[in-house]
């Protein structure tokens, strides 16, 4: 049986693109929600619903895990659906408590990119509440890149012009690290890259979840059987859906690769 991996849109590419590259022995389902992207921005009783109706299609598929490759949805949903089922569901958190680790020792502060849900939701706060004691975590939703992606522009004047003046308010030298905490954002690496000072550290949780995967499928005894196959569904049904989905994959891969050139 496969893997599915679920996201609001395209985003979640970003974690599938990982997990196809180093899991072979796998098939994997991918749902994007394309009906009702973005969540970011929707009452969080609304993104309830649309999550629970798509996993519930997932489920009819018929899928061995679950990995919630959105943020906002794992904020959202993650508790009860690990309630409702009961097979492995894996969710993602934006990598905070990583980024403060990195910056021990000096005086540098983190700034968390995620959607507006996420910053808003219980499980952040309290997530910055507990590895948060020096108070150096700094928040930023940035609505217009989930957008620009589920157009299928991943970089260019547009991405470029919006994320400038989305971070014309910040004094960007005090930071050290940035978490890319909306599974849409890594596919704009190469602008952040260009746009924050040299030196910045970029961390998303898409290694660590899929890592995190591998170990929960073979602690369950079911890792393997497949051969690297991938299907992809989608609510909204316009024609262009698939090919954003495809170029947000190849996409993935790329920086995949360029992060793993020595
Ligand atoms: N990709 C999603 C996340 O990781 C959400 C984007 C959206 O639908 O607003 O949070």
């Amino acid at each position: 049986m496969r893997i599915g991996f679920f996201d609001s849109g395209v985003g979640g590419a970003t974690v599938l693109a990982k997990a196809l590259g180093s899991m072979p022995e796998e098939d994997f389902l991918y749902y994007a929600d394309t009906l009702h992207v973005p969540y970011g921005e929707k009452p969080k009783e609304e993104v309830r619903g649309h999550i629970f109706d798509a996993v519930a299609q997932m489920v009819d598929e018929g899928i061995k895990a679950l990995v919630i490759a959105c943020n906002t949805a794992t904020s959202i949903a993650a508790k009860e659906l690990r309630e409702r089922y009961s097979f492995p569901i894996i969710g993602m958190e934006p990598a905070v408590k990583p980024a403060v680790m990195r910056t021990a020792g000096s005086e540098k502060r983190v700034l968390v990119f995620a959607t507006s849900l996420t910053l808003k939701e219980a499980k952040f706060q309290q997530l910055v509440s507990a590895v948060d004691q020096r108070h150096i975590v700094d928040h930023l939703a940035l609505p217009g890149l989930v957008e620009l992606a589920e157009r299928g522009i991943f970089s260019g004047p547009e991405a470029e012009g919006y994320l400038r003046r989305a971070l014309a308010p910040f004094d960007l030298g005090r930071y050290g690290t940035a978490v890319l905490g909306c599974t849409h954002f890594p596919l704009f690496r190469p602008v952040f890259a260009e746009l924050l000072p040299a030196g910045t550290d970029l961390i998303d949780g898409a290694e660590g979840t899929v890592r995190h995967l591998r170990a929960t499928l073979e602690k369950a005894g079911l890792a393997g059987g497949g051969s690297g196959r991938l299907e992809f569904m989608s609510s909204g049904k316009s024609a262009d859906t698939q090919a954003v989905f495809q170029a947000a994959l190849h996409a993935a891969a790329d920086m995949e690769r360029q992060l793993r050139r020595p």
